[in-house]
C-alpha cells in the first residue's frame, strides 16, 4: 500500500530524493488521487481550487500592468509576485531535476505550501495511529483550529508591501471565515465548527500581521487598518484587551485564546448585537489617534470589516440551526455602502450607518425572543 502511494521512494532509499514532495506524490488513486472527499484532494484542488490555477494569474493583462508599474520585466519570473502566486518557483532554484519538475507541475499554491513539506512525514502519514504531534514535528503542518489554520493563509492573503499597494495590487483583506467557505473543499469539518469563532481568530490575526508589517513599514494607512481592526474587536464585547504587552503579541495571545475556546451560539448571537450596536466608531472623535487626513480612512476600514463580520455571524447563526436573522437584501445594501475606504468620506460614512442602522432594526424584527 505504502509503496503503491509513494513510488518514487523505495524501502529504504534515502527519503531526501524526494526533498520537495510536489503534488505528484499524493495524487495517486489509493492516495488523494481518487474521488469524493476521502479520497479526492488532490482532484478537488486541480479542478476547482483557485490556488491551483494562482501562477497563471501573472501573466494576464492586470498583472502586466502592475509589472510595468514596478519596473519588473515578468511577473512570473518576479519573486515579489511568485512568493504568494507560485511559491514552488522557489523550489526549482534548488536546482535538481526533480525538483524543476515539481516546480512545473505544481506551478500555482500547491499541497506543500498548507501543508508543509512532506519530505519527513511523506511515509508516516498513511498510518492511522501515527500521532499527529509527532507528524507536527516532521514539518506536517497542523491546520485543524482556526488559529493553526489562521497562521498559514495570512501569510498570503493579508500582507502586501507598500510598492505592491502603490502598484494597484488587489487590496488584501484577510477574513478567514469567509475564505474557508469559498474555498473548494477537501476536508469535512469537525462537528462543532463554529463560523463566528473563525471570523474572530482571522481578524485578531489580521490585527497582529498588519501590526507586525507597520513595525516592517510604518505608514498612516497602516495605522489607520490597525486601529479599525482594534475597534472591531473591542466592539465585539469579546474580552480584546491589548495593555501591559505590544500589540503583536496582545493579538496574537488573544488569537490563541479564542480558538481554544469552545463558542456557543448565544455567544455569537451577543457578539452580533453588540456589533450591530456600536456607533462609537462613527463618532466624530472616533480615532483620534489617526492622523486627521486619514481618520475617515480608518473608519472604512472599520466599515468594511464590519459588513464581512455580520455577514459571517449571521452564517453562523443559520449554520447552528437558527432561522435567517438578517434579510439578505438588507445585508446586501450594507454591503454596497461599505465603500472603498480611501474613498471614504462624511457622506459615505453618513451612509453606511443608516444602512447599519436598518440592519439592527431588522434583525430585531426577525430576532426570536432573545
Ligand atoms: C502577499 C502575497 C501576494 C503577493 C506578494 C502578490 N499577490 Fe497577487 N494576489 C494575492 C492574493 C491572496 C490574491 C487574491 C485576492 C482575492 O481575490 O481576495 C491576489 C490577486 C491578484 C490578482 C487579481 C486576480 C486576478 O485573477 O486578476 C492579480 C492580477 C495579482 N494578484 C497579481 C500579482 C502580481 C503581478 C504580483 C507581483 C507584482 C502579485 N500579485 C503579488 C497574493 C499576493
Ligand atoms: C490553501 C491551502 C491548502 C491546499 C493548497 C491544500 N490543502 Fe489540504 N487541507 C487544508 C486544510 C485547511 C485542511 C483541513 C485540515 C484539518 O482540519 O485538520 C486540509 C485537509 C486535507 C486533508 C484531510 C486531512 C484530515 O485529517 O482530514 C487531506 C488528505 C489533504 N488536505 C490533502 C491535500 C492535498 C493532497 C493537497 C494538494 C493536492 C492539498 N491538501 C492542498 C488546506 C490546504
Ligand atoms: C502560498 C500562498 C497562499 C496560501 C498559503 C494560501 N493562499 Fe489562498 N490564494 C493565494 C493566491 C495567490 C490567490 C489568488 C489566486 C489567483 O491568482 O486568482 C489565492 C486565492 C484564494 C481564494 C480565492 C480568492 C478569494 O479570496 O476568495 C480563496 C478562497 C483562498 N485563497 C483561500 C485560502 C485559505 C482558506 C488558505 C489557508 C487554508 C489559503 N488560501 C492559503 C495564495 C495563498
Amino acid at each position: 500500500m505504502i509503496s503503491a502511494c509513494f513510488s518514487q521512494v523505495r524501502a529504504g532509499e534515502p527519503l531526501d530524493i524526494v526533498k520537495v514532495s510536489g503534488s505528484q506524490s499524493c495524487m495517486t488513486s489509493g492516495c488523494h488521487g481518487g474521488a469524493g472527499l476521502d479520497r479526492g484532494a488532490y482532484n478537488i484542488w486541480k479542478r476547482y481550487d483557485p490556488h491551483f490555477n494562482a501562477s497563471a494569474t501573472l501573466t494576464n493583462g492586470r498583472s502586466r500592468a502592475m509589472a510595468r508599474q514596478l519596473g519588473i520585466e515578468s511577473a512570473a519570473e518576479s519573486k515579489s509576485c511568485t512568493i504568494c502566486h507560485s511559491p514552488m518557483r522557489q523550489v526549482a532554484q534548488v536546482g535538481s531535476a526533480a525538483s524543476a519538475e515539481v516546480a512545473k507541475v505544481d506551478s500555482g499554491v500547491s499541497c506543500a505550501n498548507c501543508h508543509g513539506s512532506a519530505e519527513n512525514w511523506l511515509l508516516s502519514h498513511t498510518r492511522p495511529d501515527y500521532p499527529k504531534d509527532a507528524l507536527a514535528r516532521l514539518g506536517m503542518r497542523p491546520l485543524a483550529s482556526a488559529y493553526q489554520r489562521a497562521n498559514q493563509c495570512v501569510a498570503c492573503h493579508q500582507n502586501l508591501t507598500d510598492e505592491l499597494v502603490d502598484a494597484r495590487h488587489p487590496a488584501l483583506v484577510f477574513e478567514l471565515d469567509g475564505m474557508l467557505v469559498a474555498e473548494p473543499k477537501h476536508w469535512r469539518e469537525e462537528k462543532g465548527f463554529s463560523n463566528a469563532k473563525t471570523w474572530l481568530v482571522g481578524q485578531a490575526v489580521a490585527l497582529r500581521e498588519t501590526a507586525a508589517q507597520a513595525n516592517r513599514q510604518p505608514n498612516e494607512r497602516r495605522t489607520a487598518e490597525i486601529e479599525a481592526i482594534k475597534a472591531l474587536l473591542k466592539a465585539t464585547g469579546s474580552g480584546w484587551d491589548e495593555s501591559g504587552k505590544d500589540l503583536v503579541s496582545s493579538a496574537d495571545d488573544y488569537a490563541k485564546r479564542i480558538s481554544g475556546a469552545p463558542m456557543s451560539h448565544e455567544q455569537s448571537r451577543a457578539m452580533l448585537a453588540k456589533l450591530l450596536a456600536e456607533r462609537t466608531p462613527f463618532q466624530p472623535d472616533a480615532f483620534s489617534v489617526v492622523d486627521k487626513k486619514y481618520r475617515s480612512w480608518a473608519i472604512g476600514y472599520y466599515a468594511e470589516r464590519l459588513a464581512l463580520a455580520v455577514d459571517r455571524l449571521n452564517q453562523s447563526l443559520i449554520a447552528s440551526g437558527k432561522k435567517k436573522v438578517i434579510a439578505k437584501d438588507v445585508l446586501d445594501e450594507l454591503f454596497d455602502a461599505a465603500k472603498p475606504p480611501e474613498s471614504f468620506d462624511d457622506a459615505t460614512a453618513e451612509e453606511f450607518v443608516i444602512k447599519l442602522d436598518r440592519v439592527a432594526k431588522s434583525q430585531l424584527d426577525t430576532a426570536p425572543g432573545r
